[in-house]
C-alpha cells in the first residue's frame, strides 16, 4: 500500500511537473507530448518505412517491385502486388482455382488485364486466346490455385514457355507454380519457383507448400 501510494504521490509530481513545463513554454505543442513515454512504459518507436509490396529491400529506381504467392491447398487464393498495388488476392474477390493471370504494360507498370482459368474442368480454349493475345513488352504474372495442371495441353506449355518460363513443361495436378515473365523475352526468366505435388514431401495432406516470389523486374524488357 505504501510503495503503490508514493507511485501515485510520485505520479502527481510529475503530472504537475509537466502542467508547468507546457504553461511556460507556451508554444510547446501538446501532441508532441504522449503519455506513456515519460511513464517509461512504452518503449519508443521508430516508424517503419514499408517496401513497395512488404518486399524486404527497397527496388532501384528503374525497377517495379512485384510479390507473387500462390494459392495454399485449394483453401486460401492466391495473391499478386504489383507496384504497391494488389491486382489480384482472395480479397479483392477476383481469383480463382487453376491458373490467374495478369497482364501488366512493362513500360508504364499499368494492369492491361487479368484473369482466372480454371484448369481442372475448365475449357482450355479461352486460355489459348488470352496467351496468344497479349502484346509485345507485357509482364506476365502467373499464380496457381489448387490444380493449374491437369487440363494444360502442349499448346498452353510451350505458349507459356515463350513467355520465359522453365517449368511450364512439366506443371501438373495440384503443383505449385509462381512466374513472372515477358511477352518479348528471349531467355528464360529469373523469376519462377515451381513445387512438385508429392505425397511424401507435401506440407499439406494433397498439396505441396504454397511458393512466394517476390523482387525487382526492370521497367520495359528485361
Ligand atoms: C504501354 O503503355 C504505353 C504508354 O501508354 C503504350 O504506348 C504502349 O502501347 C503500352 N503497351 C502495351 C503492350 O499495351
Amino acid at each position: 500500500m505504501r510503495v503503490s501510494g508514493l507511485r501515485i504521490l510520485a505520479l502527481i509530481f510529475a503530472m504537475v511537473t509537466m502542467w508547468i513545463f507546457i504553461r511556460s513554454f507556451g508554444s510547446f505543442n501538446m501532441k508532441t507530448v504522449r503519455l506513456p513515454r515519460w511513464l517509461g512504459s512504452v518503449t519508443k518507436q521508430t516508424p517503419v518505412v514499408k517496401n513497395k509490396c512488404g518486399l524486404s529491400k527497397p527496388c532501384p529506381g528503374n525497377f517495379f517491385a512485384f510479390k507473387i504467392c500462390s494459392g495454399a491447398a485449394n483453401v486460401v487464393g492466391p495473391s499478386m502486388c504489383f507496384e504497391n498495388h494488389m491486382i489480384m488476392s482472395p480479397v479483392k474477390n477476383n481469383v480463382g482455382r487453376g491458373l490467374n493471370i495478369a497482364l501488366v504494360n512493362g513500360s508504364t507498370g499499368m494492369v492491361h488485364r487479368q484473369s482466372s482459368f480454371d484448369m481442372y474442368s475448365g475449357d482450355t480454349k479461352f486460355l489459348v486466346r488470352f496467351l496468344r493475345e497479349i502484346p509485345d513488352g507485357t509482364l506476365v504474372l502467373v499464380a496457381s490455385y489448387d490444380d493449374p495442371g491437369t487440363k494444360m495441353n502442349a499448346e498452353i506449355r510451350t505458349l507459356l514457355s515463350n513467355l520465359g518460363s522453365s517449368y511450364a513443361k512439366q506443371v501438373g495436378f495440384r503443383d505449385s507454380w509462381v512466374f513472372l515473365g515477358a511477352r518479348d523475352l528471349k531467355s528464360k526468366s529469373p523469376f519462377e519457383q515451381y513445387l512438385k505435388n508429392n505425397p511424401d514431401t507435401n506440407k499439406y495432406e494433397g498439396w505441396p507448400e504454397l511458393l512466394e516470389l517476390e523482387g525487382c523486374v526492370p521497367r520495359r524488357a528485361f
